[in-house]
């Protein structure tokens, strides 16, 4: 169940079973050679909107840009500061909780907006507490969980790529982006094969250490196949966790 493609009182039916929500969480960035700028949007968003047809839950809108300053020497990225990152979360956050949304699971796509939305959340719960109305307040509470972290995902993604898996514009991610959009497959050769390792610094840095964008990984190896085997094992760590939130 999709917010977007929901009524208003099928969203208030929806809130008379369940207070929780499930927002997908990205960023707009390079990819490397054969990922698609919005990978880290994308893969977060496919997951979410399965488990959302599988389980009933109800899938926000993909807050689809984020920290991704050190992208910006590759053309197309997007990024946000944080503090308007933590702004725009937090009025998403506050209509959320204004309808009487008590639990929101952010699912993550990019390991840059960690810190962002660890600060969001601690936002958040400060404007409950000094909003005057103490322990009247709904009790919010958000959760944040990356995708690939997800129970069990990690293992497939070893065993599906043990070499070149690397830590940006991976073959997993590529791949859980192939399994949403097949028609972007592509057969890209990459050189060298695997890309170079080395520290996240600024934007024109980062260009230089990693010419065309990737890190450590060959996505070259990419699949439908291997993409529908981590999209169908986050699916189902996602519901059994979304679930357990809910009730908490
Ligand atoms: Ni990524």
């Amino acid at each position: 169940m999709q917010l977007q493609l929901s009524t208003w009182p099928e969203v208030e039916a929806y809130l008379a079973t369940s207070k929780a929500i499930l927002i997908p969480i990205g960023s707009t960035e390079q990819h490397g050679p054969n990922g698609l700028l919005g990978t880290d949007a994308l893969c977060p968003e496919i997951i979410a909107r399965r488990a959302g047809d599988e389980a009933g839950i109800l899938i926000g809108p993909t807050f689809n840009v984020g920290q991704a300053q050190h992208h910006m020497g590759f053309a197309g990225t997007i990024t946000l500061r944080p503090s308007t990152m933590i702004a725009a979360m937090l009025d998403w956050t506050q209509s959320l909780t204004r309808h009487g949304f008590e639990r929101i699971y952010w699912l993550n796509g990019h390991g840059g907006n960690i810190a962002t939305i660890t600060a969001a959340f601690s936002e958040m719960y400060h404007g409950v507490t000094f909003s005057g109305v103490g322990h009247n307040a709904p009790p919010l509470r958000c959760s944040l969980r990356n995708w690939w972290e997800l129970p069990g995902v990690m293992d497939i993604c070893r065993q599906l790529f043990p070499v070149g898996e690397g830590s940006h514009a991976t073959p997993s991610e590529v791949s859980v982006t192939w399994a949403g959009y097949p028609q972007v497959v592509n057969s890209i050769t990459m050189t060298p094969r695997i890309a170079p390792n080395g520290p996240i610094l600024d934007a024109d840095d980062y260009r230089r250490r990693f010419p065309d964008g990737r890190i450590g990984s060959d996505p070259s190896q990419a699949s439908i196949a291997a993409g529908e085997k981590i999209v169908a094992a986050s699916v189902r760590a996602v519901i059994s966790e979304f679930k357990q939130f809910a009730a908490s």
